[in-house]
């Protein structure tokens, strides 16, 4: 009998929540369903291979006509970490005191983001480039083709993210690139096509998390 089939009727537990009958001994459900938002990290270093294996990852997903408009900037320098984790605190900061936050909120906010950036073992800048990406002549389809970029870089970090924990390493998506293009373009001296998409704080754990999700039945349509 197939492994998946023997395993189909045991329930696999995770942190507390039964999700479905799964294979708990497959590894493939495992890192899928163990896989978690790891934001505390120890100092040990990441070897650099293994940071090349998760790139390879990424660099391997499914992409809009293989054109891999997918770009990369791996920051493993302490001054240059240091540089954008500043940079970007100090935009968010300013953008929390525009919103009307107080002073002492808007600073122990950014200084949370600012730290987190500051001990991760490695960042990755997952960022698209349009330059081989198809041009059209209206607004209507480039800003299509633009999202099909967005999606392919998406998934990119997607596996690169699945590849982390796969290796033991914890990461975390987050979104602050978005909100500071030029923040980040600035501290690492981008190419000029290069459009910051979020950055992966990567590192060995040192902190446990607990998500669950919702049941299939509210979030699948079958028809
Ligand atoms: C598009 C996107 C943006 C995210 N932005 C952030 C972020 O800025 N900060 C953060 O701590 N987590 C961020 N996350 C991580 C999510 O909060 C996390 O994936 C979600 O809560 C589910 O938890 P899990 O990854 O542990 O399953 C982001 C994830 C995605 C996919």
């Amino acid at each position: 009998m197939h492994h998946l089939e023997a395993a189909a009727n045991t329930q696999y537990q995770i942190s507390s929540v039964i999700i479905s009958p799964m294979p708990a001994h497959d590894s493939f459900w495992r890192t899928i369903y163990t896989r978690r938002s790891i934001r505390a990290y120890s100092d040990q270093p990441i070897p650099r291979e293994l940071l090349e294996r998760l790139l390879t990852a990424a660099i391997w997903a499914p992409n809009a006509h293989n054109r891999q408009p997918w770009r990369f900037v791996v920051v493993t320098e302490r001054s240059r970490q240091q540089q954008l984790a500043g940079r970007m605190a100090q935009r968010w900061e300013q953008d929390l005191l525009a919103d009307g936050l107080d002073e002492a909120k808007a600073r122990a906010q950014a200084e949370r983001s600012r730290t987190r950036i500051m001990r991760a073992g490695a960042l990755v800048l997952g960022c698209l480039t349009m330059r081989e990406m198809d041009r059209y002549p209206d607004d209507l389809r480039q800003r299509l083709e633009w999202q099909m970029a967005v999606q392919s870089a998406a998934l990119a970090l997607g596996q690169l993210l699945l590849a982390a924990h796969h290796e033991g390493l914890g990461a975390c998506w987050m979104c602050a690139p978005l909100f500071a293009p030029d923040v980040v373009r600035s501290a690492l001296e981008l190419p000029e096509d290069w459009e910051p998409q979020a950055l992966i704080t990567l590192g060995y754990p040192a902190e446990r998390n607990e998500k669950t999700r919702k049941p299939l039945e509210e979030v699948v349509l079958w028809r």
